[in-house]
């Protein structure tokens, strides 16, 4: 069995190079980004907290998916080292720092979902600050999470490098999350639309194809500059088209660079 770690004692232990953060429900996206941790050191650590303070919606706090026993699994099968996962008082003792996302925090899925970005960065410092990692994993599935934990790292000039893993999808192209499992047979192809959009030329021919598609609600769908998360302009070298939308009750979301993913 591997390690399951509670408290601040039980990090004390053992000093953990690569930290891979997650919410638990594990699947085979954030078993990815173990495998990436282990790439860069025999010493990694999964956290598992569901924060609250990254829910606006309480009922999805509520309902967030738990299986800790079956996340221990998958996580010694991709290779952590250990499982950190630690009680509400232990992350959030009193007296913790909120940190701000900034302007680019109240964009798209920060439009979406108000404070969620705050909620993100302030456990991920808090998570830096107990486990003092030298790596910390992300997936480019929430590619805007990823930019703006790059933005707090180097804001606070903290000592981490911070590396991504790309986006894990099916076989289908839909990118894999933690949300699929709440989709029907029918929804489920609905949501092949969204990688199939995303694979298109233009937003005009993404646009096209996703206005077909009647059962799936565009929240946004933009073309960002990977470097600043502003919408591109014609000579931006790096773009990416950022995606998200509603299949009834079922919120999905996913990016793909632009120009590469034919
Ligand atoms: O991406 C997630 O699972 C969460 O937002 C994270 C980074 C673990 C913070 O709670």
């Amino acid at each position: 069995m591997i390690d399951l770690l509670k408290s601040v004692d039980d990090l004390a232990r053992q000093k953990y190079d690569v930290l891979v953060p997650t919410m638990g429900a594990l699947h085979a996206g954030h078993q990815s980004l173990i495998k990436l941790a282990k790439s860069k050191s025999e010493n990694v650590l999964v956290s598992i907290f569901v924060n609250p303070l990254q829910f606006e919606n309480k009922d999805d706090l509520i309902n967030y998916p738990k299986s800790l026993e079956k996340d221990l699994e998958l996580a010694k099968a991709a290779g952590a080292t250990a499982v950190f996962a630690p009680s509400e008082s232990v992350i959030y003792p009193g007296n913790i720092e909120k940190i701000s996302a900034g302007p680019i925090g109240e964009l798209y899925e920060g439009a979406a979902r108000p404070g969620h970005f705050s909620g993100v960065l302030t456990v991920v410092k808090r998570l830096f600050d107990l486990v003092k990692p030298k790596v910390a994993v992300f997936g480019e599935k929430d590619f805007q999470q990823l930019f703006l934990i790059k933005q707090m790292v180097k804001q606070l000039s903290l000592p981490i490098e911070i590396i991504s893993a790309p986006t894990i999808r099916d076989l289908d192209q839909v990118a894999v999350s933690s949300r699929n499992i709440k989709l029907n047979e029918s929804e489920r192809n609905t949501s092949l639309v969204i990688p199939q959009a995303l694979k298109m030329a233009t937003v005009e021919q993404m646009k096209k194809l996703l206005a077909t598609e009647s059962g799936f609600k565009v929240d946004y769908l933009e073309v960002i500059d990977e470097r600043t998360f502003m919408p591109a302009a014609a000579d931006t070298i790096n773009k990416r088209v950022i995606i998200a939308g509603w299949v009834n009750q079922v919120r999905l979301l996913d990016n793909m660079r632009m120009g590469v993913n034919k």
